[in-house]
């Protein structure tokens, strides 16, 4: 049914507009003043809301086995979450570990999401290690549509890759054009300073992030950027925790190499007290690379609003508390590793972002949308709200206060990080190539409308 939304304030990463936007057979066909709405139109009245493009999440896990268990989340239930916070695309982790199959793991993740999701999704694909095989099997993988690639410098023994491969994965990835994006931290020391800690019966979650410390992170971006200026691939840092580790990313880009940044909503929001929380609790705030000091949270925020950092994400990786977390009670290392934060993202971004004026609106599309869209090839079918754009579209209403609680989110994982945070504003209305899929924040739409969206390299 054709869509017509009246009287919302536009944003785009470029900027505001008050303007009518119609959608015609799944993309949006007007955009103007006063804009008339064909019989059958459903009309939407956008009075006093923000009108977003959807938002994209470049890095989430879903099917996620790791460290002798699996991630909570399947497709359907965080595909819902993921639209009731707003996000119309989801970039999923495909994470073999090295002795897997890279085909056969491919085909594991693509079948986990088909028919099940409510959202559009695509994939990073993940490289273990490269062998005589891995060349001709990641040139096949990009050819239908998984344009960029996943290494892990940290994750000894499970995901993490050597040296010499990471070298020939960067040079494959060059030669396709294709974006490698990239965990950095130094394996060898995190597993020394476990060690070390452990053997001074150091077990507690709070030994977590001194064993991982900032100065491991930093040498881990050394390390990939160094690389890439050699081979001359586009990498892209995930989840940059600390000011020590994006500066590293920018002395490199001040050199010429093409790095991008990305940032999450924890470690802008949380800091290492978190997970220093007695009785086991600090265990729900262990993910890699740990939230830090709260110094560094200046240092993110102000890397996204003078665009040093290009893009915030959630690196959402569900673990439950109770039957999970807990396998790590008697060793920190063996605490799953990962913050749910899928639903809570743009709320968050919204209220503690725009709103404390760290970041205006259209940067927030930016970091949370276009940048994503552009460097992942989505870009301008999603990303933004332009004619001839997919009608993924989040009416926001900024006058919602909201309070973030584990009891009332819809990601399948007992614990919300954010538990008791306020929020100050909501996705009212959210759309997915012009079909209404949440309505007065909650979602109504279809479990298996989402489609796989493939992607052409070379577009950065
Ligand atoms: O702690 C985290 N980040 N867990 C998910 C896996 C990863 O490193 O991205
Ligand atoms: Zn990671
Ligand atoms: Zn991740």
């Amino acid at each position: 049914m054709p869509l017509l939304i009246k009287n919302a304030t536009i944003v785009n990463a470029s900027g505001l507009l008050a303007a009518d936007v119609l959608c015609l057979d799944e993309t949006i066909s007007e955009i103007g003043t006063n804009l008339r709405a064909p019989a059958g139109t459903e009309v939407i009245d956008g009075s006093g809301q923000y009108l977003f493009p959807g938002f994209i999440d470049p890095h989430v896990h879903i099917h996620l086995p790791f460290m002798g268990t699996s991630a909570k989340d399947d497709w359907t239930s965080a595909s819902r979450a993921a639209l009731i916070g707003g996000t119309t695309t989801l970039i999923e982790m495909i994470c073999p570990a090295r002795g897997d199959e890279l085909r056969a793991a491919y085909e594991v993740w693509l079948s986990h999401a088909a028919g099940k999701s409510a959202c559009d999704y695509t994939f990073h694909m993940g490289v273990p290690r490269f062998d005589a095989q891995t060349a001709a099997v990641l040139r096949q993988i990009v050819k239908e549509g998984i344009a960029s690639f996943k290494v892990f410098l940290a994750y000894a023994g499970a995901f993490a890759i050597e040296d010499d491969e990471l070298f020939a994965v960067l040079q494959l990835a060059k030669q396709l054009g294709v974006i490698v994006t990239a965990h950095c931290e130094n394996a060898t020391l995190v597993a020394a300073m476990q060690q070390q800690l452990l053997s001074e019966g150091k077990t507690g979650p709070e030994w977590h992030e001194p064993s991982r410390p900032t100065s491991v992170e930093a040498l881990g971006v050394q390390h990939l950027t160094t690389f890439a200026e050699l081979t001359g691939a586009h990498v892209y840092i995930v989840h940059t925790s600390c000011a020590a580790a994006l500066n590293e990313a920018i002395a490199a880009r001040q050199r010429g190499v093409n790095v991008t940044v990305e940032a999450l909503i924890q470690h802008l929001l949380l800091d290492k007290s978190y997970a220093e929380r007695g009785d086991f609790e600090g265990a729900k705030f262990v993910m890699s690379p740990p939230l830090r000091a709260a110094e560094n949270q200046d240092a993110l925020w102000e890397g996204l609003a003078t665009g040093q950092i290009s893009t915030v994400a959630t690196d959402h990786a569900p673990f439950d508390f109770v039957g999970q977390k807990d396998l790590g009670r008697d060793d920190f290392t063996k605490i799953p590793n990962g913050i749910p934060s899928l639903q809570d993202r743009i709320n968050l971004l919204y209220t503690y972002g725009v709103q404390q004026k760290r970041i205006t609106l259209p940067q927030m599309v930016d970091m949370a949308s276009t940048q994503a869209a552009q460097l992942f090839g989505l870009f301008p079918r999603k990303g933004v709200i332009a004619v001839g754009s997919d009608a993924d579209l989040v009416v926001f209403d900024p006058q919602y206060r909201g309070v973030i609680a584990a009891a009332t989110h819809a990601m399948q994982v007992d614990y919300n990080a954010f538990e008791g945070t306020a929020t100050g504003g909501r996705p009212s209305l959210v759309t997915v190539r012009g079909q209404i899929q949440v309505h007065d924040g909650k979602f109504v739409g279809t479990i298996g409308r989402g489609q796989l969206l493939r992607r052409q390299p070379g577009h950065f």
